[in-house]
């Protein structure tokens, strides 16, 4: 359990080596040079009072509460903007400075409601507790004269409130819309008495504001306030865990009473997040207990039969003998399983070692086969290490930072927060991307280079950066020379060289204006620091593997690898993709990336396991469905993942599971998957799990159970129970010795244990002997592999090509409220932001078609058709369509096609030649969908 109020020293801390001592109060105190006298006197433990000061802000200096005496100096300077200096002699409690704090605070608390008792932050406000500390025990002017007791509520956030009567204009929530998110959504309107925050010209809900609350964590009153708490009363206790959302992994204290939770409040501690959160981690977390949550396990024999709820024993005995009988029947190879990355790492490892062990295949794979399998590939190939290279951190040392296919505003928003503080700061910035993306053009930041590539020809334009780097001479000829393969860097360097790479003849295949690529080259070479930040659109293409080695590629040859503001990173996107492909949950490797054809490794997990293991590489997702329908593949374990929805083609997919003689799944709702599923075993949410996460960054968070499991049992306690029902016993008194087993079969976890984060908080693997506290950046002497490798990177186009029946190209993505197919964020309030999918279209195609604003539209490709709304905008440029696909009534995916990465069958989701037309009655309803309605919909409201 954790402190609920930690303790705020102010001022943000100084980092620098040159140190100043000075006296507080008597006490010699040495703090580096640049630290607020507040700050140093807090590492004292002396705490000066103030309202509009907190340590994750800059000091401000407007509400005079934390005045000070320097001996040698006139007047009282305010300790949060006055800086030490050498030999200073500083006091922070005289009776003048009681007496001047105890005026500011009776000012204050003349003009605020005096309902402390009633009020719902009552002993969790900094105003209450500051009128303490001042020891105010009489207010002298009454409330006669003017005030702000009758300003009006804004309650339009579905999750805080904004009461101005209670405001004290500190500008502390201004600040951290600023400093912290970098939103810029409020403001203090009017002057003197009249200053007010406002959030634009209307309320909250309308405004800029993308409700990540650090604005209601940075306010010292109940002015902006969390909803539960209003309802549920202040918390009384918290558990330290993870976000179960995105790849950024932010830590949360979960603030509860009881066994209730109140509110979700960012750590200040967490390595990833440092104390800022996004809306869906703060906020979206009532789909935990939301009534649709399906808590008792069901069988059915058929898929047409009804459901039929049965005991965790039935559930475990009934799969078991299909499981086995269905082997009996057609081979150990007819059954495999699907991991997900929303699970734990310790989930996700019995999974494939119930597989690997108790159904005796590889059949294996994980969802990450769809969406960032190349990055696995291409990274291991050229350094190494099938991961990114960075920690979070090192984007404040960047000087040019190039986002490529990645939209980290809307995907990996506290990420995107930190890279934008230091984009305002001066780095220079440089997107590759179809669409418009936030990032190009927000507030204080303008992209110094957009290249708006055509959809599909990603590597082409790297193959013309990489071109101007090697025929300009812009290669770091040293870091080559030390670091890499020097006869692959020739062969690669002449291959790159070739005219046919350059960007003048690359410019009308990509779209790219030559002389913008050259420029956007040069910069990355030349301008210091360089990071290449990307995601799905790098990864979802045919030539996904490709396009990550050429980005490796870029990194090697200009020395931007190895050191703090460089590196190649992949921006993951759920919360546990790394680390379920770091558990072994691909059909080609055992946990830690090893070939299951190497014979050291398997023997060595024979002996652990006890069991013969197959050295053939298994089946994956994609060679499962096609089995299925061919018949030879019968039987399909789905832990936490909604295929039937997320996996491209949906048609296919679905004919695949229809062929299924036993399809299990083990999930919180019945999702579209389930309606395929003769066994549904009900999931834990993260509020329940006791585990493990793996961020972007390699970095292992605990999570930490904040109530007991609701269906009454930890998931990877089902697996073992299931794998031990099939013959092989498995199983472990807690999650901690899935972490050890974990840590004794795999190098790079082999110091990680529950206890060591327990004291670090978390670790960035490799974490072993070499590297006990973890690595934070990784290939600073050498590479993984030893020598980077360069690779050759053809461009070939895809076969995925417009046609006179198909003429846009649509590409997909996400939204910041939203997340993938929404099991989760749909059954929050979140739908007020995102209540449909919708098909984002340029005015001219929209015109040429008489599509208008709003109006339905049929989305068709060759697989097939849907029907959605579109919205016009010059984000997208002519001849592309963008839509999301957190909706299933919406089913993009019906419309993608199996196209596929060369290397390891990632889906190419982004590039879908499609034809759009307005429908005759562009008003009304949704026509249906090609996919069965989804029951989630009764109570979800959608636009119509
Ligand atoms: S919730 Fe976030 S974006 Fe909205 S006003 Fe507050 S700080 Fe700004
Ligand atoms: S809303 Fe809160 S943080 Fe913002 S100015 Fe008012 S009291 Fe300060
Ligand atoms: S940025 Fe990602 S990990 Fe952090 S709170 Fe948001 S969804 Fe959760
Ligand atoms: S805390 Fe220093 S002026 Fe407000």
């Amino acid at each position: 359990m954790t402190l609920l109020r930690e303790h705020d020293l102010g001022t943000p801390a100084e980092a620098g080596p040159a140190t100043i001592e000075l006296e507080i109060d008597g006490l010699a105190v040495t703090v580096p040079e640049g630290t607020s006298i507040m700050h140093a006197a807090g590492l004292a433990g002396i705490d000066v009072p103030k309202l509009c000061a907190t340590d994750s802000l800059a000091a401000f200096g407007s509400c005079r509460l934390c005045l000070v005496e320097i001996d040698g100096r006139r007047g009282t300077p305010a300790s949060c903007t006055t800086p030490v200096e050498a030999g200073m002699r500083v006091l922070t409690q005289t009776p003048r400075l009681a007496k001047l704090r105890r005026s500011v605070m009776e000012l204050y608390i003349s003009d605020h409601p005096l309902d402390c008792l009633t009020c719902a932050a009552n002993g969790d406000c900094e105003l209450q507790d500051m009128a303490g500390a001042v020891g105010l025990r009489e207010v002298r002017y009454g409330y006669a004269g003017e005030n702000h007791l009758d300003a009006a509520k804004d309650e339009s956030n579905p999750y805080f409130t904004f009461d101005g009567s209670k405001c004290i204009v500190c500008s502390r929530c201004v600040r951290a819309c600023e400093e912290i998110q970098g939103t810029f959504a409020l403001t203090i309107a009017g002057r003197g008495f009249d200053s007010r925050v406002a959030a634009g010209a209307g309320d909250f809900l309308g405004s800029e504001c993308v409700s990540c609350g650090a604005c209601v964590q940075a306010c010292p009153t109940a002015t902006l306030e969390e909803k539960t708490v209003i309802k549920l009363g202040v918390p009384r206790r918290s558990v330290i865990t993870t976000c179960a959302y995105c790849g950024v992994g932010c830590s949360f204290k979960a603030e509860l009473r009881g066994d209730e939770v109140v509110r979700m409040v960012p750590y200040k501690h967490g390595g990833a997040n440092e104390g800022h959160s996004c809306v869906k981690g703060r906020f979206a977390w009532g789909y935990a207990t939301h009534k649709e949550r399906v808590l008792t396990p069901m069988v059915r024999e058929a898929i047409t039969d009804a459901w039929r709820a049965v005991s965790w024993e039935e559930a475990i005995s009934y799969t078991a003998g299909r499981l086995r009988s269905i082997q009996a029947r057609h081979g150990k190879n007819a059954i495999g399983g699907i991991t997900s990355s929303r699970c734990t790492n310790e989930e996700v490892f019995v999974v494939q070692k119930m597989v690997r062990a108790a159904f005796g295949n590889n059949n294996v794979d994980t969802c990450a086969r769809v969406c960032h399998s190349p990055t696995g590939f291409g990274l291991k190939q050229t350094f190494g290490t099938s991961a990114g290279t960075q920690d979070f951190r090192s984007v404040d040392s960047c000087d040019v930072i190039a986002v490529i296919g990645a939209n980290p505003t809307e995907a990996h928003p506290v990420f995107a927060s930190r890279m934008k503080r230091r984009l305002r700061k001066g780095a220079k910035l440089i997107v590759i991307d179809p669409r418009r993306t936030e990032i190009v053009r927000s507030p204080h930041i303008e992209a110094d280079y957009h290249l708006q590539l055509h959809p599909g020809t990603n590597v082409a334009v790297v193959n013309a950066l990489a071109h101007v780097v090697v025929t300009e001479d812009l290669v770091d000829h040293e870091f080559v020379a030390e670091r890499c393969e020097p006869d692959d860097f020739n062969r690669w360097a002449a291959f790159i060289s070739a005219p046919e790479y350059s960007p003048e003849a690359t410019e009308e295949i990509t779209g790219v204006p030559a002389a913008d690529l050259r420029a956007a080259a040069r910069l990355y070479a030349t301008g210091g620091n360089a990071a290449i930040y990307y995601g799905l659109g790098v990864t979802e293409h045919s030539q996904g593997s490709t396009m990550v080695m050429g980005l490796a590629n870029l990194a090697m040859a200009t020395g931007n690898i190895g050191r703090q503001g460089v590196g190649v990173n992949p921006l993951r996107g759920q919360n546990n993709v790394q680390g379920s492909c770091d558990m072994g949950s691909f059909p080609h490797e055992f946990p830690g990336y090893r070939h299951v054809s190497d014979d050291t490794v398997r023997h060595m997990f024979e002996e652990v396991w006890g069991r013969p293991l197959d050295s053939e590489p298994g089946l994956r997702i994609p060679n499962m469905f096609d089995g299925a329908v061919e018949g030879t593949f019968k039987a399909l374990y789905v832990q936490g993942e909604d295929i039937a929805q997320s996996d491209p083609n949906t048609h296919h997919v679905q004919a695949a599971l229809a062929s299924l003689e036993l399809c299990v799944v083990q999930d919180l709702f019945l999702n579209e998957t389930a309606k395929f599923a003769h066994v549904f075993l009900p999931g834990t949410s993260f509020l329940e799990k006791d585990g493990t996460f793996t961020n972007a960054e390699r970095r292992i968070n605990r999570v930490r159970p904040v109530m007991a499991p609701r269906n009454g049992k930890q998931e990877w306690q089902v697996v073992c129970e299931l794998a031990t029902a099939m013959g092989y016993p498995m199983g472990y008194g807690t999650s901690s010795e899935i972490m050890d087993e974990i840590a004794r079969t795999t190098p790079s976890f082999g110091g990680v244990s529950f206890a060591k984060l327990d004291a670090l908080g978390s670790v960035q693997w490799p974490c072993n002997e070499a590297a006990p506290s973890g690595t934070p950046i990784m290939h600073i002497d050498k590479f993984a592999r030893g020598k980077g490798r360069f690779v050759e990177t053809p461009f070939i186009p895809t076969d995925e090509r417009t046609n006179r029946r198909f003429p846009l190209i649509l590409t997909t993505g996400r939204i910041l409220s939203q997340y993938n197919v929404g099991a989760q964020t749909r059954r929050t309030e979140n739908v007020a932001w995102h209540r449909e999918d919708l098909l984002e279209m340029h005015p001219y195609d929209a015109e040429e078609r008489g599509v208008v604003e709003g109006g339905w539209v049929t989305l068709a490709s060759r697989s097939g058709e849907t029907e959605l709304r579109a919205h016009l905008t010059d984000r997208v440029p002519q001849g592309v369509v963008y839509t999301t696909f957190h909706h299933p009534v919406t089913g993009a995916n019906v419309v993608t096609t199996e196209y596929s990465d060369w290397a390891t069958n990632c889906p190419e989701y982004k590039v879908t030649a499609v034809q759009v037309r307005a429908r005759v009655h562009a008003t009304g309803a949704r026509k249906s969908p090609s996919i069965p309605p989804d029951p989630v919909h009764a109570d979800v409201p959608v636009l119509s």
